[in-house]
Order: C-alpha cells, then structure tokens, then sequence
C-alpha cells in the first residue's frame, strides 16, 4: 500500500463519536499509525509511535519490566514522594510568605518534579539538582517540538526542525552517551560476574541494552528515549493541574467528599474522570485504513488510504456513552457501556495504548501502591495545597487539546513546614 509522505488535512475524515474512535483504536492492524509520522520521521523512525505490527509489539515486550509497579518509580515505589518532597522544600525556601501562607506556580513544581522522574525511568543520570533538571528541559523542549512536526504550522517546520537537531545533538552528547556508557559497563559486568542481569535497573536505556543481542543498535535506542520523552513529560503536568482545579470546585458544592481524599478509590474516580474530561496535548491523532472496509460500530464505510482524525476530548464527551451532563464533572460518573474505562479513550486504546498506564494508573494492591497522578493529587491536597484565586491560572492551546502555563496556588505555611508526602 503507498502511504502519502505528508499531512493534507483537507482529506481527513474527522471522528469524534465515541464508538467509531475506540474501534479504530482497537482495529490496530486495519488502522496503521506508520506512514502517518512523515513530517518527523527522521526523529521518530522506528520508535513505538511510528511503527506497527510485530515490530511494535516486540519493542513493547522489551520495555515491559520499566513500567512495573515494582520500580523506584513505579506505584510500589518511593521515587516520586521524594522528588515531590524535596521540590515542595524548595519551593518553601525560595519563596516569600504572607499570611502564613506560600503561593507558587503548580505548573513549575510538577514540571521539575516530572520530567526528574521520568529522566529516572527512560535511564538519564545526573538530572537532581534543579540546575541540571532546567538543563534538561531546555533541552528537550525544541526536540519534543520536533517529533510533533505534523500539529505545527508549515512555516514554522524548517526553523523547527534545525533547532530539534541542535538539541538533539547537545541531549546525545551531554546526557545519553555518559549514561549509555555507564549502562554498558554494568551489564559487561553482570555478564562476567553470574551472567544474571535481572537485578539490573529496568530504565528504557538498559532494558533496550541488554536485550538488544551482542550489537544493539545505539541509533534506534536514542530515538526510543527521545520518543518516550515526549509522551511522558508534558502530559501528567496538565493532568495534574486539571485534576486540581476539578476536584477543588466539585469539593465546594459536594462538601462530604472531603472525608475520602485520602483513599485510593476515590482519588482514582477524580483523576480518571479529569483524564476523560480534559485532553491537554494534541487534541487529535491520526491513522490511516490499510484496506476499504466498514466500521463495526456505525456501518460508516471507510476507503483504502484514507487518514482518520481521531479526537478524543470530543469522543469523551459523547452523550451516548458519558451521559447528558458528559461535559461536566463527576467523579461518580460510570459510562453506559461497563467495558467502557471511566476516562474513555483518554490513554488510546488497542495495540498503540499509552505505555504509560501503569505508571500514572494503578487499581491494584494495597492502599499505598497509587498511580502517580493519584499520588500527585493526593500531596497537593495532604498539604492543603488549593487554586490561588488572587493569582493567575492562565489557559492556553486549542480546543480539545487545553492546557495550563501558569497555575498559581496557595499552601498554607504549617503544612509546609514539614512538606512530606
Ligand atoms: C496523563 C498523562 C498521559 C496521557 C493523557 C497519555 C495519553 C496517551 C495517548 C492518548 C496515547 C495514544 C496515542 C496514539 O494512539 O496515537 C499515548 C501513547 C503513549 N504514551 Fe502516553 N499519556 C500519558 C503519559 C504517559 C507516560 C507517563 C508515559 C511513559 C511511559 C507515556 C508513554 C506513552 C507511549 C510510549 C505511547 C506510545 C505507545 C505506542 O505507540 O505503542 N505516556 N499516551
């Protein structure tokens, strides 16, 4: 089949009801994804989210382990309560009180502490202090500008594209060519010690590594990271300021739910119910029907070649699936149809689904094993961390696809006396 090489979004047949986008989800193998990256494809080439097919699945298998509840920065453990602490110190300390209380930018915190964490899992050393995490995101902003060619406007692309290779360049250099070396020398080490490498760290770097056979390809592993960096830094930073802004505006017309903030189940219903309501990154994403054939769910037929728009704020907000008041809301809210998640398609669905679940969702366990959106949600609110309504919460992007760049709160100073998860 012949793929076009770039975007005509004249030719898109846009799907907003709910059924038809989760089934072209879930038909992963009649609705491609590669080909559909043409405008980055030199950053995104044979990554997860520009291949399909047995290759894709294979590179899914071998980052299993780094999304494990079981990792330093999985639900069972303790990776993000530290950098939370320690970033909600710093805040403290570098900020003027009045009224015994502190106001900051939510938006910085939870950057600095997201993009720590995932710097941890994707296996980049050395990004603790807060210089090196400032480093870290000036350098990677233009990248991820880069792999997103596709949503930017045509004639930003050339200035676009040059200052993503810079950067990229600077990223190898300074941060991935140190860290990959330091892996390579545990796992040589490993290798001659037992020949057992499972205790080895389950970043992106060294899952790839180790079982990328006697000469793993460098290239395809840099692009990997770089890839995983752009799904994972930005989204649980508008998630969480969404969830925020949510759960503090229900509080004040449903008081008695103050009683349940700290359970598990009842912040997994508000971070899930902010997921489906609120999209806060490209608020479409495309594929493309590898045949002539017909949707299962709505009879639509749909021609060999054809590109599909899928929006997924407005198939979230279907009436028929979420109900009247589908864009309100409501953490009790429970979908018509049970096989339905309660954030929809907020995660994607079928083959391509966000790699991601597990570590911002997770069901499972005991009281203390929480996803990290619901950890996040949970020390804000523990430290009585609430919207600043003399300060700024300013909104930006396009619609279904709406974020924060600044979210002022309000902490009061006792709680942050000892500022602890
Ligand atoms: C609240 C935060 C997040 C949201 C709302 C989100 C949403 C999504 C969505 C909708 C997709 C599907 C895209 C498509 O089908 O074209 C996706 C894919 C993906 N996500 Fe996430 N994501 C989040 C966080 C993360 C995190 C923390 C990671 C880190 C592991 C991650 C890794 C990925 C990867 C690697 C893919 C591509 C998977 C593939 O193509 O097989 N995401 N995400």
């Amino acid at each position: 089949m012949t793929q076009s090489t770039a975007w005509d979004r004249e030719t898109f047949t846009h799907l907003t009801d709910f059924r038809e986008v989760e089934e072209v989800f879930r038909r992963g193998r009649d609705f491609v994804i590669g080909g559909s990256k043409a405008g980055s494809d030199e950053f995104v080439h044979g990554t997860l989210v520009a291949t399909d097919g047995r290759e894709h699945l294979a590179r899914r298998r071998s980052l299993m382990k780094m999304i494990s509840a079981d990792q330093p920065w999985g639900a069972e453990g303790t990776l993000l309560d530290e950098v939370f602490a320690r970033n909600l110190r710093r805040v403290v300390d570098i900020t003027e009180a009045h009224d015994n209380n502190t106001h900051f930018d939510l938006i910085d915190l939870g950057r600095r502490v997201i993009w720590r964490v995932t710097a941890a899992f994707v296996g980049l050393d050395d990004i603790d202090d807060p210089a090196q995490v400032e480093r870290f995101q000036e350098l990677v902003e233009p990248v991820l500008e880069g792999l997103t060619l596709e949503y930017q406007p045509q004639e930003r692309h050339a200035e676009i594209i040059e200052s993503a290779r810079r950067s990229r360049a600077t990223i190898r250099e300074e941060m991935f060519d140190p860290s990959l070396r330091r892996r390579q020398d545990l796992i040589r080490a490993a290798r001659q010690d037992d020949g057992n490498t499972d205790d080895l760290p389950a970043d992106l770097i060294t899952s790839m590594l180790s079982q990328g056979g006697d000469e793993p390809d460098i290239e395809i592993i840099f692009r990997e990271m770089v890839a995983l960096l752009a799904a994972a830094v930005n989204n649980p930073v508008s998630q969480m300021a969404w969830a925020l802004d949510d759960l503090t505006a229900w509080l004040d017309t449903h008081p008695e739910d103050r009683a349940k903030l700290g359970e598990k189940e009842f912040l997994g219903r508000a971070v899930k119910e902010t997921m489906r309501l609120h999209r806060s990154s490209r608020p479409h994403v495309v594929r493309i029907a590898v045949k002539d054939t017909e949707l299962e769910t709505t009879g639509r037929k749909i021609a060999q070649g054809t590109w599909l728009s899928l929006w997924l704020q407005a198939a979230n907000r279907d009436t028929a699936v979420f109900g009247e008041d589908a864009d309100r809301y409501n953490p009790y809210r429970v979908p018509s149809d049970p096989k339905v998640q309660p954030f929809g398609v907020g995660l994607g669905g079928g083959p391509h689904v966000c790699l991601g679940r597990p570590l911002l969702l997770w069901d499972q366990g005991d009281e203390d094993a929480q996803g990290l959106l619901v950890k996040l949600l949970r020390f804000l609110l523990a430290n009585g961390v609430r919207p600043d309504r003399d300060g700024v919460q300013r909104e930006g992007g396009p619609e279904g696809g709406r974020r924060h760049s600044r979210y002022d709160v309000v902490m009061p100073l006792t709680a942050a006396d000892s500022p602890c998860p």
